[in-house]
């Protein structure tokens, strides 16, 4: 039986917001899974989406969509990306998947049996942007330690998780068991930072909103988040579902990876939940680092492009996995600039590789018309290369095993350089030149084509269109293994050779850095909506015809604004007092942005009077206002032209 291994990415916020650095943790994993599929493992590389809660919610509600319906696209055009990144993953899984949420609930229920969840009542520091609750000391000036906003007071009634219970086995956990937590620094930040500094209970329910799976026996309650979230590394696998024949094949998990700050959530309640619930810890986490625009995460203002569509179209896929893979020192931070990027086609894919290839396909089509020659005469010169190509794939998969990408990639372009050079030093065109030296030029290019051959193989986990290209160009045809495949010497001479084209087009980067600003400077443009760009058109949404019936069924009345405040833990809502006849009701609308309390009381406003209450922030709203907007994207509040009696209907 082969051996398995089982690796996953986190699950993504289906924000829509992706850009190259949220590509990193899904090609990192696909690179490793395509390795261990090629040395012959049972390889299971789970990704997907992490699709309820707050946030997701009110990022459906503001454009006016059905919350299911805006995940559903959202997921839709993420899966758009991984397919176009080629990401093999095995499966894709999404928190709102029927058999997701079903073992989630038994995963609470089963907690909640044992005594690990218990309810009470919650008093902490609330940032709702992160939908996250922090004690006083982990707040950093008043503020959230995670992105730096406000927070507010807040009580509820929560069901809570008994972390504090694990602490001790946590500790000697990442103590005693060096290979669960890395890289190695990761590990005395949350001993220091976290563990020592001792567990609190963890709040596992929300109130504050509906999107989410329900506690099964008080419904009032949403299972938060991180529970949800972590539990779907085991749903995924069948974990109490219909068939678990997964689960049993391949948890524990090999490698949960991520970037570094969600380490504390995979590190520290994930182990413990699964303590929690007997379950076999995972062997490795392992949080990595950021790719840096200038000097944050995300920032799209400092001319770099950062989609990873616009780059993968523009200078293929494999640029942009080279490009992660090979220049993020693995597991810090790495810069991402438009010159590196550029930098590093031309260095590496253009010149190393694309002219090793070039140059040794075109010599076997000129000399000997396309066909491989037998090697025959070997002198002491070949000796190092073929040494240096049959080590080649030990030393990959030790620095592969042990997560060392970028050192992987440059052992292999040590056999692409040494190739090159050994071009220089037999300079097979001189060879070429006399009939009787042909003997000896074939054996050139058969050394040649063979480092290619081994330096293709080895590179298909890591930039599959490129290896399959030179293997096809070599006359190879699909590779699966890298058994048997690694070692010099497999061909047997007589192969057909392709005169191949260049494998990545030389750039101009000096040129190409001024395109390449225009481009990023377009897209920012687009995404503001300034100088004089247009604002990307949003895609007109078609809604079916309705009958009458249907519109009949909404309950539309003048009302009044009688009173107005904010609501503190958010920037965009307004609480409302609505006066509609007799009746008062209380709304939240999302028009802060564009107008002030004193701006709305005394006004006349049309009121969704039927509409389910839902809370924001902890405040049930008890209809909907009409709303449209205009050119430049300010809320305007649809009132009657003029003033109509309160509560009366409107048709
Ligand atoms: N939904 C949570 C994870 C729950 S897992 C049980 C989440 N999602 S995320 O969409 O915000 O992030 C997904 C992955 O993208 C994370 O590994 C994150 O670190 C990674 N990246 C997002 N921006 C990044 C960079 N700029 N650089 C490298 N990786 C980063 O967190």
């Amino acid at each position: 039986m082969n051996p398995k291994f089982y690796i996953t990415t986190p699950i993504y916020y289906p924000s829509g917001k992706w850009h190259l650095g949220t590509c990193y943790t899904t090609v990192v994993c696909d690179a490793l899974a395509r390795f261990k599929r090629m040395q012959g493992y049972d390889v299971f590389y789970l990704t997907g989406t992490d699709e309820h809660g707050q946030k997701i919610e009110k990022a459906a509600l503001s454009q006016g969509v059905d919350v299911k319906e805006y995940v559903d696209k959202q997921v839709d055009s993420l899966k758009k990306i991984w397919d176009l990144l080629g990401i093999s993953y095995d499966k894709f899984i999404r928190t709102t998947d029927d058999y997701h949420e079903k073992a989630v609930r038994k995963i609470f229920k089963i907690l909640y049996d044992k005594g690990d969840i218990y309810k009470s009542e919650y008093e902490g520091w609330y940032c709702t942007p992160c939908e996250s609750f922090w004690t006083k000391t982990q707040l950093v000036d008043g503020k959230c330690p995670d992105c730096g906003r406000e927070v507010e007071l807040t009580k509820e009634s929560s069901y809570f998780f008994r972390l504090s219970k694990y602490q001790d086995r946590l500790i000697d956990l990442i103590e005693n068991n060096p290979e669960f937590l890395q890289p190695k620094s990761r590990r005395k930040e949350m001993i220091n930072n976290f563990l020592k500094v001792g567990l609190q209970d963890l709040a596992v329910s929300r109130t504050s909103f509906k999107w989410g799976v329900k506690v099964p026996f008080d419904e009032e309650h949403i299972i938060y988040v991180w529970i949800d979230a972590l539990t779907n590394y085991i749903t995924a696998l069948g974990y109490m579902g219909d068939d678990d024949s997964l689960f049993k094949k391949f948890w524990p998990a090999d490698v949960h990876m991520m970037g570094k700050e969600i380490i504390r959530f995979h590190s520290i309640i994930w182990p413990a939940l699964l303590m929690a619930l007997d379950i076999p810890l995972p062997k490795k986490v392992y949080g990595h680092g950021w790719l840096l625009f200038g000097n944050d995460k995300i920032s799209k203002s400092k001319g770099n492009i950062i989609d990873p569509v616009i780059l993968s179209n523009r200078y293929k896929v494999d640029s942009v996995r080279y490009y992660l893979l090979r220049e993020i020192p693995f597991g810090q931070d790495g810069a991402f600039t438009n010159y590196a990027f550029l930098s590093r086609i031309n260095a590496d894919l253009c010149n190393s590789l694309g002219n090793l290839l070039s140059r040794s396909t075109a010599m076997v089509n000129q000399y000997f018309d396309g066909i491989l020659p037998q090697p025959s005469i070997e002198e002491d010169i070949d000796k190092e290369l073929k040494d240096m190509a049959n080590a080649l794939y030990e030393k990959v998969v030790d620095l592969n095993d042990n997560l060392l990408i970028p050192e992987a990639l440059s052992e292999i372009w040590n056999l692409i350089n040494r190739a090159n050079k050994y071009i220089d030093e037999t300079t097979p065109w001189i060879l070429a030149r006399d009939k009787q030296n042909y003997g000896r030029l074939g054996a050139v290019l058969y050394n040649l084509i063979e480092c290619l051959r081994i330096a293709g193989t080895l590179l298909l986990p890591y930039l599959p269109q490129t290896g399959s290209r030179i293997l096809q160009d070599i006359g190879i045809g699909e590779v699966k293994t890298f058994e048997g495949n690694t070692k010099f010497g497999l061909l047997k001479g007589g192969e057909r050779i392709i005169k191949s084209q260049p494998l990545f087009p030389r750039i101009n980067i000096d040129k190409e850095l001024v395109e390449m600003d225009k481009i990023a400077e377009q897209e920012l443009a687009k995404e503001n909506g300034i100088n004089g760009a247009q604002k990307e058109e949003p895609e007109k949404e078609v809604k079916p015809v309705i009958q009458y019936e249907d519109f009949a069924k909404l309950d539309l009345r003048v009302g009044e604004v009688t009173a107005c405040e904010k609501i503190k833990r958010s920037q965009k809502l307004l609480k409302l007092t609505v006066k509609m006849g007799e009746e008062q009701r209380t709304i939240v609308s999302g028009i802060a942005s564009s107008y002030a309390c004193e701006d709305l009381v005394g006004k006349q406003v049309i009121v969704v009077a039927n509409l389910a209450p839902i809370k924001f922030c902890g405040v049930e709203s008890q209809g909907m206002i009409l709303c449209g907007e205009d050119e430049s994207g300010n809320i305007v509040i649809i009132k009657p032209e003029s003033l109509l009696p309160s509560g009366s209907l409107v048709r």
